[in-house]
């Protein structure tokens, strides 16, 4: 098939409280990583943009390096148009401190964080949607299928790989995981006990799937809703 143009975000964002502190998540970048890698693999373009990680960048077309959600949103916006499919695979802190100090915050007995609640980027990327297929995750700790469809809707994604955190499952590292995959029409897959690579391909399989529907026979829902919008 001929290359999609694929923007992979990995990784967690860091949000500075003040020059040496920051406030984060426990994303590791390794399922981000582990996709770029198999998409290039494919053949595929990949621009890679990855939060602070200890992972070696895989071989991609491109990297780049953010650390705050507002520099990942404009590393994308950057990026995004001209690129076929965005998957949104990086843990994008919600909030950030509200005034990160410009010096060292010296000890105190207390301290009390404000915080500001950073943009969803899925949604603030709305405008550039079209004839884009557009990925994104859920990590739930409870209602994971109720809570990952509504951020399919509300994010107007393609896909959604779904996975919970609970005392007997981590998905984080390279450890192997249990993966929903959920599209527009509600249909799911489970991958159950899986490697991040076995997952990265039944991804990829997908993505590939969606692209040539929307490309040579505009039958997904995808394309219709697009048509609709214009
Ligand atoms: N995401 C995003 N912008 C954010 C937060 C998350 O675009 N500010 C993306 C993630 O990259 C992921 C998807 O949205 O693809 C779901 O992220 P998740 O953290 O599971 O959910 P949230 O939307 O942050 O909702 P909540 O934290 O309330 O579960």
């Amino acid at each position: 098939m001929t290359p999609v143009r694929i923007i992979v975000t990995a990784g967690p964002t860091i949000e500075p409280l003040d020059p040496v502190r920051f406030i984060s998540n426990r994303s590791s970048g390794y399922m981000g990583y582990k996709i770029a890698e198999a998409a290039s693999n494919r053949g595929h373009i990949v621009t890679l943009i990855s939060g602070p990680t200890r992972l070696d960048p895989p071989k991609v077309k491109k990297f780049v390096s953010i650390e705050t959600a507002k520099d990942l949103l404009a590393a994308i916006k950057k990026e995004i148009k001209k690129s076929d499919c965005l998957i949104m695979c990086a843990a994008v802190g919600d909030f950030r401190p509200d005034k990160p100090a410009k010096q060292k915050i010296k000890r105190t007995r207390a301290l009390s964080l404000r915080l500001a609640a950073n943009k969803d980027i899925l949604r603030a990327l709305s405008g550039c949607r079209e004839g884009k297929l557009f990925v994104g995750f859920s990590l739930e700790t409870e209602n994971i299928i109720k809570n990952s469809i509504k951020k399919l809707k509300s994010k107007d994604l393609d896909l959604i790989a779904a996975s919970r955190l609970t005392k007997n499952h981590n998905p984080f590292d390279n450890r192997k995981l249990d993966v929903l995959i959920i599209n527009r029409s509600g249909q799911k897959m489970l991958l159950k006990n899986k490697s991040k690579s076995y997952v990265s391909h039944v991804l990829l399989d997908k993505i590939e799937q969606l692209w040539y529907l929307m490309n040579n026979r505009g039958t997904t829902q995808n394309v219709t809703r697009n048509k609709r919008r214009t």
